[in-house]
């Protein structure tokens, strides 16, 4: 049966019957955003991002104020969330970032590392092996408290500055990072230049490194319009954590190639018509995602809002025009 709003339901072998999509539109989307979004804005964004069934919503990051400006009121926004029934991470790059968050309640950190050289400079001021030393002790006293840990892994694929990068070189930062002991990775094609083959190659690499499929997410940017056809070559593997972002906003400032993330409203779409389970409300996602929009004063990139919101209006204009009748 078909409902108003959502795709037929017609589910595919070999795939995963329920998906945890990990939201990071306040953090990825807004971090990104010329101007700054009100913190009351952001915190209505996340309440709202809630109310449509979203479980994991990524808040903030407690970064240097003034590498990331936009998410520089990272403490007024984290309490306005407190209460929300969501798990609610932050990013954290240093020890500095860990006691803000702390100090907040924050349960869930991410620290957030690079694959290459030329990227862990640009976002961290460090090379790789002195990144992974400044999140040692946060991973370590984290854990230690109880607070579970993820750990990112931007430029997976290809790298603005260092183009191709091998899968080796990969897996070698997530071993790091695991061993660290984070709970989970994300895999973050940062510039969005993967494609399903090379999603494949880097999953097989992890699998035979040793790396637990259940301990590993994906995430997507959608520069090239491939994030779909990845996060699918992804399920197929067995991955059922999949990072996206209501709307599509994103990307990140220290790295210009780099677009938005995969909309959590394309993503949701694929997912039920594939008949796995998400948990989220498409037309409640879909409606955040316009008003969203309103208040950056610019239409979505999502296919799936763009769509789902002009049915909405054609619906709307042909209520006004049956009553005027
Ligand atoms: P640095 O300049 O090397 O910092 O930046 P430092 O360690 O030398 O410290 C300098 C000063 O900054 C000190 O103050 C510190 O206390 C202060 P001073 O003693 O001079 O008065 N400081 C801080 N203040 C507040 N909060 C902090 C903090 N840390 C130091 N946490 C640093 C190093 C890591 C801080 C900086 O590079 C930074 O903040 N980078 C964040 C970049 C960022 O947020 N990028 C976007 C997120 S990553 C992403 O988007 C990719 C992802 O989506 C996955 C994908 O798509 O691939 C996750
Ligand atoms: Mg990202």
């Amino acid at each position: 049966m078909t409902v108003r709003g959502l795709p037929m339901a017609v589910p595919a072998p070999g795939l995963p019957t329920r998906v945890r999509i990990h939201e990071v539109g306040a953090r990825d989307g807004l971090q990104n955003e010329k101007s700054t979004v009100p913190t009351a804005v952001k915190a209505e964004f996340v309440h709202r991002l809630a109310e449509a069934g979203l479980t994991t919503i990524e808040a903030t990051s407690f970064v240097h104020p003034k590498w990331v400006p936009q998410l520089a009121d990272a403490e007024q926004l984290f309490p306005l969330l407190s209460g929300l029934p969501v798990e609610l991470p932050v990013l954290v790059p240093n020890e500095r970032g860990l006691d803000r968050a702390l100090a907040l309640g924050a349960r869930r950190v991410a620290v957030f590392a690079s694959a290459t050289e030329s990227f862990a400079k640009a976002n961290l001021n460090r090379t790789v092996d002195e990144s992974l030393a400044m999140f040692h002790p946060v991973v370590e006293r984290a854990k230690a408290g109880g607070v579970h840990v993820r750990g990112y892994l931007s430029m997976c694929f290809g790298d603005p500055w260092e183009g191709a990068v091998p899968v080796p070189q990969v897996v070698r930062v997530c071993r790091a990072l695991i061993d660290m002991g984070c709970d989970e990775l994300s895999l973050g094609d940062t510039i969005g230049v993967a494609t399903p083959g090379h999603v494949e190659e880097l999953l097989t690499a992890l699998g035979e490194e040793g790396i637990p499929v259940s301990a590993l997410g994906v995430h997507f940017h959608d520069t090239y319009g491939q994030a779909l056809a990845n996060t699918l070559a992804a399920l197929r593997h067995g991955v059922t954590t999949v990072d996206a972002s209501a709307g599509g906003l994103g990307g990140c400032p220290f790295a210009k190639s780099a677009t938005g993330n995969l909309a959590t409203e394309d993503l949701v779409w694929m997912l039920t018509g594939l008949g796995i389970d998400t948990g989220v409300d498409l037309g409640r996602l879909v409606a955040t995602s316009v008003w969203m929009a309103g208040r950056l004063g610019r239409p979505s990139p999502s296919r799936t809002v763009r769509a789902l919101s002009h049915e909405d209006a054609e619906g709307q204009e042909g209520r006004e025009a049956h009553k005027e009748q």
